[in-house]
């Protein structure tokens, strides 16, 4: 595929999973590789993670993640949760971070897929079937999403703000339906409405599971799509991932001069 062609994959279908072989010494070469052939930006670090206290408690800093972050602890056979609906960046406003990157290492022994949901679909589905349900998740207080991270003034580590909206043009989402969100449907039926479609009938129709193998990397757009990661068990070894976010879309840069 040319980067043309994979460019136009992931801002077309809203994601793409290419093979990226991983050098050993430094597995995140293949996110800096991959980022060039997209035109992607630097890679970015979420606010959450720009947090000195956050930093301090989770251990997680920079704009490049290992998954789990150490995977020395993980016991050969283990099982893990799977994760609820969200796209990445928690505090970040709509549309803040356009596009993940996630990258196989090692793969689990069963399960382990990413599930995507493409929420902006089932926004314009919903549009055409229920235009007030589709308008409460336009409303700037729809959504609360908030860390749960053990700091002196957990305050500042909640962010509210629409569901859906535009962003230069383009519709995007911070869809995200999990333990760390809050939905302002006290006294709105409309949003209710919205969210038994998009927890249900939505998620049926507009969701797809990706299971990658070592070496395979997923690419999606993070203001389009919402995406979860499904309960896994390791193997021998762990299941490892690595993560790189970017505020930018795929865009090829022109050279014709
Ligand atoms: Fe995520």
């Amino acid at each position: 595929m040319t980067d043309l062609e994979l460019i136009s994959e992931v801002n077309n279908r809203g994601y793409a999973v290419i093979s990226a072989p991983s050098a050993a010494d430094d597995p995140f070469d293949a996110h800096r590789n991959v980022a060039r052939s997209l035109g992607l930006s630097d890679a970015y670090t979420p606010v959450l993670y720009r947090d000195l206290e956050v930093c301090d408690v989770v251990g997680q800093v920079g704009p490049y993640n290992e998954i789990p972050r150490d995977s020395t602890s993980v016991l050969p056979w283990s099982e893990m949760p799977g994760q609820q609906f969200h796209v990445d960046g928690l505090l970040e406003p709509l549309g803040g971070i356009k596009t993940t990157v996630l990258h196989c290492l090692e793969q689990a022994h069963s399960g382990g897929e990413t599930e995507l949901f493409f929420s902006c679909e089932a926004f314009l589905k919903l549009s055409a079937a229920d235009e007030d349900a589709a308008r409460s998740l336009l409303h700037p207080e729809a959504l609360t999403r908030f860390a749960t991270i053990a700091v002196t003034d957990p305050t500042r580590l909640r962010a509210m703000g629409s569901a859906f909206g535009r962003v230069d043009g383009a519709l995007s989402t911070r869809f995200s339906d999990g333990t760390t969100e809050v939905w302002n449907t006290s006294g709105n039926p409309a949003l209710q409405r919205a969210l038994d479609y998009l927890r249900g009938p939505a998620l049926e129709a507009h969701s797809a599971r990706i299971r990658l193998a070592p070496g395979d990397m997923l690419i999606f757009r993070n203001d389009r799509v919402s995406h979860r990661g499904c309960a896994y068990q390791n193997g021998d070894r762990p299941r490892r991932l690595t993560r790189s976010m970017y505020s930018s879309a795929p865009f090829r840069r022109t050279l014709d001069r």
